[in-house]
């Protein structure tokens, strides 16, 4: 189990760190003995987080992924403070004040600034990293953040009786991820960089309780899952341990897709 222990060497890039999934991502990063560069765009909830960390092998960095001078700050500033990066996981969400419409209601401007920011980040995130791994010869492992989403169509019937959907964007964003991530492994073949996919179901976070009977319905057992039942499959990919593992997409859903 040596490949699977030698987290605690590894430099890792968070982006998205303060919000749902990330914020328990860096915890248990810094559990493993990681250095956790946490990035986000959110300074207000970076600076809290640094309050938590301030003694552990804990760095933040505010940063925008849908521009790309911020993220090559971001490689600036580990060069001269921290060192080579091993890892990334990217777990952004942007979205604009009109994301979360029904079907019907979407614009064409909301629709494509919705594509643009999501996928278009995910895509310079991408860019970046490999650039970054194939500049410098080094092994890099970066972990897109998907969904069952990008993967199958929505089972609608969950959200009867809620004012909840599936937004239309997410579904177009989602699987362009998982097909760029093959793209880019693709595309590097030869290098040391690597792109792998997680594709979670839904994460428990306050749904309202007629939603969660109704997805739990289609799931094998727990239904919605939390933010630590992804822990162990993102620590793999960010190891030695998955090294030939490149392009995949994993999906975490307690059966929901089946
Ligand atoms: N929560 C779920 O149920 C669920 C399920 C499947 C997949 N996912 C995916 O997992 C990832 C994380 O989800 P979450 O629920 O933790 O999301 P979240 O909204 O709680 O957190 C996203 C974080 O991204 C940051 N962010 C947004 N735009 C940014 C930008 N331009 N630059 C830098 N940071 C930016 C936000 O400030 C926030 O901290 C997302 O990609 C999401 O699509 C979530």
């Amino acid at each position: 189990m040596k490949e699977t222990n030698n987290l605690d060497k590894k430099n890792i890039l968070i982006f998205g760190a303060t919000g749902l999934i990330g914020k328990v991502l860096v915890k248990e990063f810094l559990s493993f003995g990681s250095s956790v560069i946490a990035v986000d765009i959110d300074s207000k909830a970076l600076k809290n987080q640094k309050n938590i960390y301030e003694n552990l092998k804990y760095h933040s960095l505010e940063a925008d992924i849908t521009n790309l001078d911020s993220i090559t700050n971001i490689f600036d500033y580990t060069d001269n403070n921290i060192g080579i990066i091993d890892a990334a996981i990217n777990l952004t969400y942007p979205k604009n004040n009109k994301y979360g419409e029904q079907f019907w209601d979407v614009s064409f401007d909301s629709f494509s600034d919705n594509v643009s920011n999501h996928l278009g980040g995910y895509f310079l995130i991408m860019q970046q990293c490999a650039k970054y791994s194939l500049d410098n010869k080094i092994p890099f492992s970066l972990v897109n953040f998907a969904s069952i989403y990008g993967v199958i169509a929505p089972k609608f019937d969950i959200y009867k009786k809620t004012n909840m959907t599936l937004p239309v964007e997410y579904a177009a964003i989602k699987a362009a991820i998982i097909h760029l991530s093959s793209y880019v492994s693709a595309l590097t073949k030869g290098s040391e960089f690597r792109v792998n996919c997680i594709s979670p179901g839904g994460i428990l976070d306050g749904q309202e309780e007629e939603f969660l009977k109704n997805y739990k319905a289609h799931s094998r057992k727990k239904g919605m899952l939390n933010p630590q039942d992804l822990i162990g499959t993102v620590a793999f990919l960010c190891s030695d341990s998955s090294k030939y593992i490149c392009g995949q997409n994993i999906i975490i859903d307690d059966g929901f897709t089946l």
